[in-house]
């Protein structure tokens, strides 16, 4: 009796161990969830320009909506800052408030971004320094899409050296004070400019016609028969100087004109003999911005600084070229 008793206890043991065995009640790993890959259909984007100051302003605001529009974003947020540092911080605030996917900030100058670009940081929203540069810390953006100023500064240097050989006086029409495109031209321009020529004067115009016109006239009263050359840190500026010149009798060539953009106004001023060389800025940044936005949607790697790639345009080329010119 107590044989069989032990026998079925041990069959017992036997059924359970096998049991274990074969049952094995192993816990599934929980399946892994797919992150979503956004589109361009997803993206709602913000934009908050600086204003509408110059030509190159008002093709990089075309080139934004345009591309907005051919790539088939969902939402484009575009405002206006009027020149003015507090709408455009503003402007971001508001599509920080709206919990935007991008933004995309082409800052009016340099300094006071750190405070909105933490509230971008915290609220998680990628940010794109468009066009100008800021002084914020690199790790309250994600990258920076636009020129290099200082460079174009530089080539604007070695035109005025080589339109003046044997030095002389030139004067600079200054654009907005503190704005990342007029200190990178002013400081590339002082780096290269020959020992032989003198910066007479520098103000500023503002990166607008209509305010470099009465700065132009006080400088002919001021500096009358000394000016030799001028540097002008845009086309708008130049063509509103040119006006200046012209008012006070001035013919082109008598003093030499290098500027910056290559707008279609700066292309006109070339053939028409005013401008003797003009350094390319290109602000047709639509499609990069909009690639760049899409990427960091989907948490993909982008460079922190990507520049475009710019030449100089001369007036020996400037009526082939102008009818190609898109802004
Ligand atoms: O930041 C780019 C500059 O801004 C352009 O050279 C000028 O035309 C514009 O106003």
């Amino acid at each position: 009796m107590k044989n069989i008793k032990k026998l079925v206890l041990l069959m017992a043991i036997l059924i359970l161990a096998l049991a274990a065995c074969s049952s094995p009640e192993v816990a599934e790993p929980p399946a892994e969830e797919e992150p979503e890959t956004k589109t361009y259909e997803d993206m709602v984007l913000c934009y908050p320009q600086l204003g509408a100051e110059s030509d190159w302003r008002t093709a990089n605001s075309a080139s934004i909506k345009q591309e907005a529009e051919n790539y088939g974003i969902k939402q484009l947020i575009f405002s206006d800052a009027q020149q003015k540092q507090e709408n455009q911080i503003s402007a971001v605030r508001s599509c920080i408030a709206q919990g935007v996917d991008v933004i995309a900030l082409p800052p009016v100058v340099e300094d006071g971004w750190d405070a909105v670009l933490t509230e971008a940081k915290d609220a998680g929203i990628p940010v794109i320094i468009v066009d100008r540069s800021v002084s914020a810390d690199s790790s309250l953006y994600d990258v920076h899409l636009g020129s290099d100023m200082f460079l174009e500064g530089q080539r604007a240097a070695e035109e005025m050296n080589r339109l003046l050989p044997d030095g002389g006086n030139i004067v600079e029409l200054f654009g907005t004070v503190g704005s990342g495109a007029a200190e990178g031209r002013a400081d590339g321009f002082r780096d290269k400019l020959n020992d032989n020529i003198t910066i007479l004067d520098s103000q500023t115009g503002n990166f607008t016609r209509a305010e470099a016109i009465p700065v132009t006239e006080a400088f002919l009263k001021k500096y009358e028969g000394q000016i030799d050359g001028m540097f002008i840190h845009n086309d708008d500026m130049a063509i509103g100087a040119i006006e200046a010149l012209k008012n006070a009798g001035i013919q082109p060539g008598d003093i030499k004109i290098v500027s910056v953009d290559g707008t279609r106004g700066g292309f006109q001023a070339m053939i028409d003999g005013w401008i003797q060389a003009d350094v390319e800025c290109n602000p047709l940044l639509g499609p990069q911005v909009i690639e760049i936005a899409l990427k960091l949607m989907n948490g993909e790697a982008v460079e922190p600084e990507i520049l475009t790639n710019e030449t100089v345009y001369y007036p020996e080329e400037a009526a082939d070229l102008i009818d190609s010119r898109q802004y």
